[in-house]
């Protein structure tokens, strides 16, 4: 009977679309759980308020235990007989009904207390908020079949654990690759708030508490009487969920109406005021607000010679009746430095800003720092200004959506990043100052502090426009929770709740993630470089020549000998002595400087010995095919669990893996050809600018196709690539096949540009090995480009094809659009060859 309940369970699951848009809540039946026996009949949810996070638990304590147990419990709000229920209410609530709780008194804002016995349930929350917490928390165990039998007391490390999305009013997302916005429309808030509220449970479940809705470039149009009336309907979306709604403001918002922003300006005080109460008016429990001020191109205070705490602290008065908190932006810095001289440096724009008005912000002000000096970058040190600032509250600001690191078309588990900024340890006054207990506002007694983490969920079923993706978005809640749990360990809960607990699924995952991070930083940006992206457009593919001789400080100072910024005090810009003195002596210091920040604080030749033994230039070749080998095997592993997992995402992670897997070789080939121009330096074993395997389409005989010089030159094999003669023209590229006799997977790379589908076939003798569509814009939601470049190069792989030495490879394109159905090689790789 019990086989045929499971067999059951699992027929329904499977039946169960998996479009991702239930995230790591799909409640399936846990294979070996011990049965519905195993839990309560019934739940006292002790809030019969529909808008009451308490009711949201009962509510969700009965959808879960019934797609986990198969079992539909009782559910009700009367606090009758708690033996055999599940209760779930605030202590106020709970001590009414059942008398004291001992263990309430250790409960901290949004704790609480789980007690897990087979007959009874108890989840206490410090509020009600915290009731959900307990009730997801309680959730996730059974989803895990790990129920925690000793009873325990759960409280956050920090107040304040916020999402922050850029969306803005039009319905696009800045960053964003999965879609349009949840929250805007044409310029409006949305009518149809079923999505936002989908949201706002998925990041109750992590325990996120706010959520800024609009981008921190920042439109006056959301304070319009229509958009404040519709911030209230967001926010009564998310109120069950007891996530709070906070919006990003623009600073010159009442320019229009008083034709003045300066914050010391009665006036502008009262404009404020004025719209704030409004704000209230229509969203009661408003988190607070979040302001991007002086900073590119943004306005702000120093338009007016005030500083930066006169603007911060403007707002915070006007929210502080309210209890409201304002985030003030520390990404503030000149876009215009001049990159001739050498004692210029971004990275020092946070400190000069800030350090000065350590003490002047008001109470309710809470500076967010980006994790690193600059901007989201594969790997920065930890920013300085988190030691520095002591008598003012801090958040760490992180970004789930990887701009920098391959817009979610490339896997990377971006916690164990987080993790290294969070446990390193600023050694303010000598002291253990790890930046966790800066940002909880422990180390320094502040009052308020924690997280913002830059989301970029869309409308897309998957949130992210990824299922993989969303590891980084559950990391986030749980690490701003509590920032000491392991990533890997955060990693497997994810895996266990979004695929189930398969040994081989959940080890095989593990494994990817934990490896994607330092993969990309190995075929991207090495050695504190930077990211390698071209900052000047999609900040997606390569193109390290973007980083210089520009106003935005993202310098690597390349030249034809050397590389990397020399940030000491001793010759350089000085970054380094804005660290406290234990941690400024080791970044000064060449010798004792790590490996992985090393061209962040120096600027070397290309020939220095690292500790590793190798020479930079050697370990930027080898660090680059390593990356992109082991984004290779990503696919190998994940093909290993076909029938593991249901069809649907094992398709659309495969898709997306595989054209990681391609794009790795795009930025390993780009990077290693760039510095290997510029320093004239040869790769030790041989392999950069040596291709045995490849044809060159520009090499081939071309009908209807002509060369074209790509630029930037290395986002091309052999620099150039074949381009329809006309945009209506079907090409024609033909060679002799020179390779021996055999087996090989035949690669074809070609480039997938915005604005038209050129259609391609390979045929092989007079065979036709495949046939396909530049439409990757379609599939895939990374920012696209209009040129041939290193985004839109891309590859498509055939495997296991027969080819005879001296047959004929024909390649045809059938332009589209602006596509002209560009190519760049094509590779026949022996078996266990990739390149
Ligand atoms: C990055 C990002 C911008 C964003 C900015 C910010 O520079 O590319 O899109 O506006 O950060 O954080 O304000």
């Amino acid at each position: 009977m019990r086989l045929f309940f499971t067999t059951l369970l699992f027929l329904v699951s499977h039946a169960i679309a998996e479009d991702g848009s239930q995230g790591w809540l799909r409640y399936a039946p846990v294979p070996n759980a011990p049965g519905p026996e195993s839990v309560p009949s019934a739940i006292i949810a002790l809030n019969a308020t529909q808008s009451s996070p308490v009711f949201t638990a009962g509510e969700e304590l009965q959808r879960g235990i019934e797609g986990i147990l198969g079992k539909r419990l009782h559910l009700s709000a009367t606090a009758g007989q708690s033996h055999s229920a599940i209760v779930v209410g605030t202590v106020d609530a709970y001590t009414n009904a059942y008398g004291d709780l001992k263990e309430a008194e250790d409960l901290e804002t949004d704790g609480f207390f789980l007690s897990a016995t087979l007959d009874k349930v108890v989840i206490v929350g410090q509020n009600e908020r915290g009731a959900l917490y307990g009730a997801f928390e309680y959730l996730s165990q059974l989803a895990q079949n790990n129920v925690t039998c000793e009873p325990l007391v759960y409280n956050p490390q920090a107040p304040i654990r916020w999402t922050n999305e850029w969306d803005n009013m039009d319905g696009s997302i800045e960053r964003g690759y999965a879609g349009p916005s949840l929250f805007f429309r044409d310029g409006f808030v949305v009518d149809n708030t079923t999505r936002v509220a989908e949201y706002a449970r998925l990041l109750a479940s992590i325990r996120i508490n706010g959520m800024i809705v609009n981008n921190v470039n920042a439109n006056a149009t959301l304070l319009s009487d229509r958009n404040v009336e519709g911030l209230g309907r967001l926010a009564d979306a998310m109120r069950p969920y007891g996530v709070q709604l906070g919006i990003s403001l623009n600073f010159a918002s009442p320019n229009q109406t008083l034709g003045t922003f300066d914050p010391l300006d009665p006036k502008v005080d009262a404009w404020w005021a004025n719209i704030t109460n409004q704000i209230y008016n229509k969203v009661p429990d408003m988190a607070g607000y979040l302001v991007k001020a002086n900073s590119e191109g943004q306005p702000g205070p120093l338009t007016y010679n005030r500083t930066l705490s006169d603007g911060a602290n403007m707002f915070a008065r006007a929210v502080n009746p309210h209890g409201g908190v304002v985030m003030f932006r520390a990404f503030v810095y000149d876009n215009h430095i001049s990159p001739v001289n050498w004692t210029n440096d971004r990275a020092n724009a946070q400190l000069e800003f800030f350090q000065h008005l350590d003490g002047n912000f008001d109470d309710n002000v809470v500076v967010q720092i980006k994790f690193g000096p600059i901007d989201f970058q594969v790997r920065e040190p930890a920013s300085p200004l988190f030691g520095s600032l002591r008598n003012t509250s801090t958040a760490i600001e992180v970004q789930i959506t990887p701009e920098y690191l391959g817009q979610n078309c490339h896997l990377v588990y971006l916690a164990p990043q987080w993790k290294e900024i969070l446990e390193f340890d600023m050694r303010s006054d000598n002291h253990s100052s790890k930046v966790k207990d800066i940002i909880t506002g422990e180390r320094f007694k502040r009052p308020l502090g924690g997280y913002a983490g830059v989301s970029g969920v869309g409308s897309n079923t998957t949130w992210l426009g990824s299922h993989i993706a969303m590891s980084n978005l559950y990391a986030f809640g749980r690490l701003a929770w509590d920032a000491s749990l392991g990533s890997e360990a955060i990693l497997q809960d994810w895996i266990r709740l979004t695929f189930g607990s398969n040994q081989d699924v959940l080890d095989t995952i593990t494994d990817m993630s934990m490896k994607s991070w330092p993969a990309y930083e190995n075929y991207s940006g090495n050695l504190g470089v930077q990211t390698l992206t071209d900052i000047l457009y999609t900040h997606f593919g390569p193109n390290p020549a973007s980083q210089d001789n520009n106003g935005w400080g993202q310098w690597t100072r390349a030249d034809n000998v050397s590389i990397g910024m020399d940030r000491t005090v001793k010759n350089g810009t000085g970054n380094a002595g804005q660290y406290p003195p234990e941690i400024a002596q080791i970044y000064e210091n060449l010798e004792q400087t790590p490996d992985n920040l090393l061209l962040w604080f120096h600027h070397v030749p290309y020939t220095q010995r690292l500790k590793s033994g190798k020479t930079v230039i050697q370990h930027f070749y080898d660090a680059h095919y390593e990356g992109a080998a082991t984004a290779q095997t990503f696919v190998k592993q994940w093909k290993s669990l076909e029938g593991k997992i249901d069809k649907e995402r094992f398709e659309h992670v495969l898709f997306r893996q595989t054209f990681q897997a391609g794009h790795s070789l795009v930025w390993r080939d780009s990077i290693n050809q760039f510095y290997h121009n510029l320093s004239a330096i040869p790769d030790e074993a041989k392999r950069v600018g040596n291709h045995p395997y490849r044809i060159e389409a520009e090499s081939m005989s071309l009908d209807g196709y002509k060369p074209y010089a790509v630029n930037p030159f290395h986002t091309a094999s052999g620099y150039a690539a074949i381009v329809t003669t006309s945009n209506t023209t079907i090409g024609i590229a033909t060679a002799n096949v020179t390779f021996t006799t055999g087996m090989y997977d035949v690669a074809v790379n070609y480039y997938d540009l915005i604005g038209g589908k050129a259609k391609y076939q390979l045929e092989i003798g007079n065979r036709t090995v495949g046939r396909w569509t530049g439409d990757l814009e379609d599939k895939l939601g990374h920012a696209p480009s209009i040129y041939l470049d290193g985004h839109s190069a891309t590859r498509i792989t055939f495997q296991g094809v027969e080819v005879s030495q001296g047959e004929r490879v024909r390649i045809t394109g059938q332009a589209d659009g602006i596509e002209p159905a560009p190519i760049d090689y094509i590779s026949f790789l022996p078996p266990g060859i990739v390149d």
